[in-house]
Formats: structure tokens, C-alpha cells, sequence
């Protein structure tokens, strides 16, 4: 069965046709039915070098032999769900050793989870309602996170969806991401009332956009002087640009992380974590209640376990050489509208004049020409993640011939057959 019949089933069986609205693309999403290191192939016989790779969940190739080995042996040995385990042990004192700032954490099942639970912990530990959030900032599809701008520069939340009251989305501030002084007047204006301020300290769900310099550190002051929390949402950014977080790069450490995908190796995996002296008011040590039946699920953790493992003693300055190869090799289209934005070995193409440094110029980009771009890219074996802003990944598992063929067919596709800025013989 193709992928126009399977997408007339699942229409049938799923609103939208789709699990998660992002997988939906005109006039029908591909259907999958396997996938080898960087390749996944399509079930209309299409082979694809994947540049989405699970939109960031997979990091280290998919069927990598050596984690998958180590996970079925775990998986030949089955334990209970729903009790504490030695894996989880092992698993949790891992991250803890590479990310220094989580000294106790709580494995859950999704980087929703953990958000949602971080934004409560955060309220609980500190007795204040009001959480500071990013416009394009995405952390999940929970009531908290779900919230957009209102009109105006400073504003409380809408809501983003229907179905979350208003009251709720009153409960949070969107600020604006490298925008020093409009954080200052929120904070001025709110700041003993904001219990935290959540971020992705490198945006991935606007298109990537890099932290503009001092923007993290300057969180950090703030949120230490009105006595506010800071968390940063690194389900992306975890394990993703070196063995650790991306808070142990730039030296800014929250108050509490969040994590998700890499760490479950493919598996469903969440993490929230902080100081021992934050974690502890977790129920039943503390008042602020949380629970899971499936939070460190024994396959989840295998998993977890093979793939930090793997990830130790990989080579990540390979990953972030390819992608400064796509980079380079589009950069010359910067005067016909097209902006590469990388930070390490994550990227987005945008289509834009202008440089993309926030929300705003995100939202300016050319929507259009971007699946213009993604369609030519499918017809020549390519599979970026699919949305101007989403993020494109390279992994362990991209070589340099893929990644050269792959930017020359960038570049092809740019030059000629979209002929973006026009016929410049014209
Ligand atoms: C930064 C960030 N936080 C949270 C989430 C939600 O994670 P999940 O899809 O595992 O619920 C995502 C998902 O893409 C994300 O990118």
C-alpha cells in the first residue's frame, strides 16, 4: 500500500490523519516503513537521506547495532513496569554526571511531561503563579506551554489552542527571546509574581536561532535578582551538541532542565531535574506531587543506557563540521533570500531577506518558498524536517559524501530550480 492509500486510511482513523499535527504536510504525508542509519525509506519504494531524524530524537543513526544490541539483551530480561529499578540508577547517575546541574531528577515520558512538571515545581517551590515563556518558544502541548502573545509588546498569554481557559493562559507572560529590554520591563512590571522563566536556550521551534551574546547570561541575572527560577527546556539541545547540555557550553546554568528525546535512544523519554535543594519538595519527599506509571519504564531506560553509552565515546565535532559544509555551501544565496541559521550540528534554511535573529523575523519568512524547497528536496532524495520552522539535524550516522551530495543538491535546488530572487539574467 502507497502513501495516498495509507494516508485514506489514517484519515479515517486519526483527526488530521496524523498522531501529532507537525507530520502533516500538503496533500498527504509520506508513509515510512524502515530506516537505516541516516536513511528512511518511504512506502511508495523512495529512499530519503534524513535530515529530521525523528525530529531530533535520533542522534546517533537509527538501527545503530551497538545500542540496539545492548537494549534487546535488557529487553530479554523484562522487568516490571511501574517499580523502582537498578537501570533507572544507572541511567540517572549518567546524566547526572553529565549535566552537573541536575543533581536529582524524575524520568517521565515525554518532553511535555517534564515541562509540565517542571512548571509546577517551579510554582510549588517558589509560591508564585506566574511563568515568563518565549514567544516561539516550544515546550510541549500542555494547558502552560500552549500559550501564544497577545497583542501588544508586553502581554499576558492567549490561549493557543481552544480549550485552555483563558485564566490559565493568564498565568503566563510571553516575552520575547534575545530581547533584553523587553525582559527587563516584564520583570519590572511582574517580577515578584514570576515563579520562573522558561526558555530553549537555543530556539529550535521558531526555525533554529542562536542565543544572541549575553541574552542566557542575562537571564540568568535577572531571574536571580526578582528571585524567579530558570529553566531551560533542553529536549532538543540535550546530549545534542556534546556529551551533556548545552548549559555546560555557554557556562549558564539553570535552575532546572528539561529533557527529552536523544536521552531515550528512539524510546519515549522525558527528564526534569535541578538542585537537590529544588528536587526534594518532589512528592513523597516534598509537597509538589507528580507521578507516571510509565516514568523510567525498563525499555525506555535500556535504552537510555545503550545510547548515553554510545554517545560517551562518540566523535560530535564531525556532526558539527557537516553541518558548517551546508552552511557554507548555501551561504552565497544570502542576497537572493535564504538564511541558514546553525548552531552546531542543528540548522533551519530560511527564506527571508532579513537575518533571523527573533521571533518576529522568523515569522516574516517565506512559508511558501520553504515547501517549495522541501518538495524539490523529496523528489531528490532529501528529507528535511518538514516546516520553515522546525530544525534540520545531523547525526552520527550522516557521512561526508551524504552531506556533500546533500548541500550541492541544496544549492542545485536553490540555484535553478527555484530560482530564488528571480531570473537574475533577466
Ligand atoms: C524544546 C521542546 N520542548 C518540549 C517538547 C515536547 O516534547 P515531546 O514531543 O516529547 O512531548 C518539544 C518537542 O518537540 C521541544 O522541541
Amino acid at each position: 500500500m502507497n502513501s495516498e492509500d495509507l494516508f485514506k486510511k489514517a484519515i479515517k482513523l486519526f483527526p488530521g490523519g496524523v498522531n501529532s499535527p507537525v507530520r502533516f504536510y500538503e496533500p498527504y504525508p509520506l508513509y515510512f516503513s524502515r530506516a537505516s542509519g541516516s536513511r528512511i525509506f518511504d512506502a511508495d519504494g523512495n529512499e530519503y537521506l534524513d535530515f529530521s531524524m525523528g525530529f531530533g530524537a535520533n542522534f546517533a543513526g537509527y538501527g545503530n547495532a551497538e545500542i540496539l544490541s545492548e537494549t534487546m539483551e535488557y529487553m530479554g530480561n523484562p522487568v516490571p513496569e511501574g517499580v523502582p529499578t537498578r537501570g533507572e540508577i544507572i541511567l540517572g547517575e549518567m546524566v547526572k554526571e553529565a549535566v552537573p546541574s541536575v543533581e536529582m531528577m524524575r524520568f517521565v515520558n515525554s518532553g511535555t511531561e517534564a515541562t509540565m512538571h517542571a512548571i509546577r515545581l517551579a510554582r510549588g517551590y517558589t509560591g508564585r503563579k506566574l511563568i515568563l515563556k518565549m514567544a516561539g518558544g516550544f515546550h510541549g502541548a500542555h494547558d502552560y506551554a500552549l500559550v501564544d502573545a497577545g497583542s501588544g509588546v508586553m502581554t499576558f498569554g492567549v490561549p493557543a489552542s481552544k480549550g485552555i481557559p483563558e485564566e490559565t493562559a493568564k498565568t503566563v507572560i510571553v516575552g520575547q527571546y534575545n530581547n533584553v529590554e523587553n525582559i527587563e520591563e516584564i520583570f519590572k512590571k511582574y517580577g515578584k509574581d514570576i515563579a520562573a522563566v522558561i526558555t530553549e536556550p537555543v530556539m529550535g521551534n521558531m526555525g533554529v536561532i542562536p542565543p544572541s551574546p549575553g541574552f542566557l547570561q542575562f537571564l540568568r541575572e535577572i531571574t536571580e535578582r526578582y528571585g524567579s527560577l530558570l529553566i531551560f527546556d533542553e529536549v532538543i539541545t540535550g546530549f545534542r551538541f556534546h556529551y551533556g547540555a548545552y548549559q555546560d557550553l555557554i557556562k549558564v546554568h539553570p535552575d532546572i532542565t528539561t529533557m527529552g528525546k536523544i536521552l531515550g535512544g528512539g524510546m519515549p523519554v522525558g527528564l526534569f531535574g535541578g538542585s537537590e535543594e529544588i528536587m526534594k519538595n518532589i512528592s513523597p519527599a516534598g509537597g509538589i506531587y507528580q507521578s507516571g506509571t510509565f516514568s523510567a519504564n525498563p525499555f525506555t531506560v535500556a535504552s537510555g543506557i545503550a545510547t548515553l553509552k554510545f554517545l560517551k565515546k562518540s566523535n560530535y565535532e564531525s556532526t558539527i563540521e557537516l553541518a558548517r559544509w551546508i552552511e557554507e555551501k548555501l551561504s552565497p544565496y544570502k542576497d537572493l533570500g535564504v538564511r541558514v541559521n546553525r548552531v552546531y550540528n542543528m540548522f533551519t534554511v530560511f527564506f527571508n531577506e532579513k537575518d533571523v535573529v527573533d521571533y518576529s523575523t522568523a515569522r516574516s519568512s517565506d512559508v511558501k518558498k520553504f515547501f517549495q524547497f522541501f518538495r524539490n528536496l523529496l523528489k531528490n532524495g532529501i528529507y528535511l524536517s518538514p516546516g520553515q520552522f522546525e530544525a534540520s539535524f545531523i547525526g552520527m550516522a550522516h557521512t561526508p559524501e551524504e552531506i556533500e551530495m546533500a548541500a550541492f543538491k541544496m544549492a542545485y535546488a536553490l540555484e535553478y530550480d527555484m530560482n530564488v530572487g528571480g531570473d537574475k539574467n533577466q
